[in-house]
C-alpha cells in the first residue's frame, strides 16, 4: 500500500482504510456500469434499501447492453418502491446512450460522464474517481456537510456563487495521487454517513477533529449554511380502486411529465364527484370510501382518498388502461402507495 497524502486528504484515506465501509457490493470493482448503477440508486435512497434492489437489477441486467435493450416498463417495475422515478427513466436512457453512442463503454472522464442523462457533477466525479482514479471532487449532500464543517465554510449555499466556491475548495483538497482517489471519495461519503451526522456529529470519532475549523469555532452543527426554504404544497387526490368480479383491478399508465410518470396507477381524480362520474351508474351507490392517508413527495404532500367499487369488466368505460389480475401486479411498475393499497 502506498503512503497516504498529508493533511486532510491523508487523514480521510487512512481512516477509510481502517474504519470505513469495505463490503458494500459496489465496492472492490472498477466496472463503471456497476458503480454508476449504485450511485444512481444511492442518490436519494439509503444503503440498506438499495442493497436488495442493486442485486436484483444486476441479476436481471448484468451489463449495460442488457439494460439498454429492456423495455422501460420492465425497468420501472424493478425500480418500483425506490421512488424518484425520473432516476429510472434517466437510467434507461443513459444505458441506451452508452450502448448506442459509446460502443457499450462508459466515458472515462467526469466531463464525458456528465453529458449522459441523469449524471450530475457529483455523480460523474464519484464514478470517475472510483473507476478511473480521476482527481476530482464529489459534493453530494453528506459531503457538503463534512466539508463545510471542516472548512467552517459559512457562505450561504442557496447562492450559486457560494456553491461554486465550495466546489473549488473541495477540488483543492483531493489527494495528490490517483491511486488514493477511491479511498478518499468513499471516505468522505462514509464520514458523512456514519460520523459527521446532521444533528449530532461524533467529533470524538472523527479523523478530522484536529483540523476541523467548525469544531474549533465551537458549533459544527451550524454548517452547512443554506437559507432557501423548500416551498411545499399539498394536494388531494381520489384513487379509484375498481375491481372486477375475478379480482382484477383497473390500472392506467401515468402521463409524462408529472407525479409517477410512466408507472401504472389507479385512476386519479381531483374530486370525489369526478370519480363517481367515471363509474357506471350501477356501481356508484355501492362505492366505498376507504381511509385517506398522506403520501409525502419532495415538494408536495399528497392526501390520497381511495374509493373501492365493484364493476363488471365491460361496464367501465375509460380510454387508456386495462384490467390486471393480482398475479400480474408484481411485474408492474406501481407507485409505492398504490402497491400498498393493493396489499403488495
Ligand atoms: N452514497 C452515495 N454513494 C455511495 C457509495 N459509493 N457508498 C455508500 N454510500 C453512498
Amino acid at each position: 500500500m502506498t503512503v497516504a497524502s498529508s493533511g486532510i486528504a491523508g487523514d480521510v484515506v487512512r481512516w477509510q482504510r481502517s474504519h470505513g465501509r469495505h463490503l458494500l457490493p459496489w465496492q472492490n470493482t472498477r466496472d463503471p456500469y456497476r458503480v454508476w448503477l449504485s450511485e444512481i440508486m444511492l442518490q436519494q435512497t439509503q444503503v440498506s434499501v438499495v442493497l436488495g434492489y442493486y442485486d436484483r437489477f444486476l441479476a436481471r441486467f448484468p451489463h449495460v447492453q442488457a439494460l439498454a435493450a429492456a423495455p422501460l416498463d420492465e425497468v420501472l417495475a424493478l425500480w418500483s418502491g425506490l421512488g424518484y422515478y425520473s432516476r429510472a427513466r434517466n437510467l434507461h436512457r443513459c444505458a441506451q446512450d452508452v450502448a448506442a453512442l459509446h460502443g457499450g463503454s462508459f466515458p472515462s472522464t467526469s466531463e464525458g460522464l456528465r453529458r449522459l442523462p441523469g449524471i450530475g457533477r457529483s455523480t460523474a466525479a464519484a464514478i470517475a474517481a472510483f473507476c478511473f482514479g480521476e482527481r476530482t471532487a464529489i459534493l453530494d449532500g453528506n459531503v457538503k456537510r463534512v466539508l463545510t464543517r471542516v472548512l467552517a465554510f459559512d457562505a450561504d449555499l442557496a447562492s450559486s456563487a457560494s456553491e461554486k466556491a465550495l466546489w473549488d475548495r473541495a477540488n483543492a483538497l483531493v489527494p495528490d495521487t490517483s491511486d488514493e482517489m477511491p479511498a478518499y471519495t468513499q471516505g468522505l461519503m462514509d464520514l458523512g454517513a456514519t460520523v459527521c451526522l446532521a444533528r449530532n456529529p461524533n467529533c470524538l470519532l472523527c479523523p478530522l477533529q484536529a483540523s476541523c475549523r467548525g469544531l474549533v469555532q465551537g458549533d459544527p452543527e451550524r454548517f452547512p449554511v443554506k437559507t432557501r426554504k423548500l416551498k411545499r404544497s399539498s394536494q388531494s387526490l381520489w384513487l379509484l380502486q375498481a375491481q372486477a368480479t375475478d379480482g382484477a383491478i383497473w390500472l392506467e399508465k401515468r402521463p409524462t411529465p408529472g407525479v409517477w410518470a410512466g408507472l401504472y396507477c389507479l385512476p386519479v381524480f381531483d374530486s370525489r364527484e369526478a370519480l363517481a362520474q367515471s363509474l357506471p351508474e350501477s356501481a356508484r351507490d355501492d362505492a366505498r370510501d376507504e381511509s385517506a392517508f398522506v403520501h409525502v413527495l419532495t415538494h408536495k404532500d399528497l392526501h390520497l382518498h381511495p374509493v373501492q367499487a365493484r364493476v363488471h369488466r365491460k361496464a367501465l368505460r375509460r380510454q387508456e388502461g386495462g384490467w390486471f389480475t393480482p398475479q400480474q401486479w408484481p411485474a408492474l411498475g406501481l407507485p409505492a402507495p398504490v402497491r400498498r393499497l393493493l396489499g403488495g
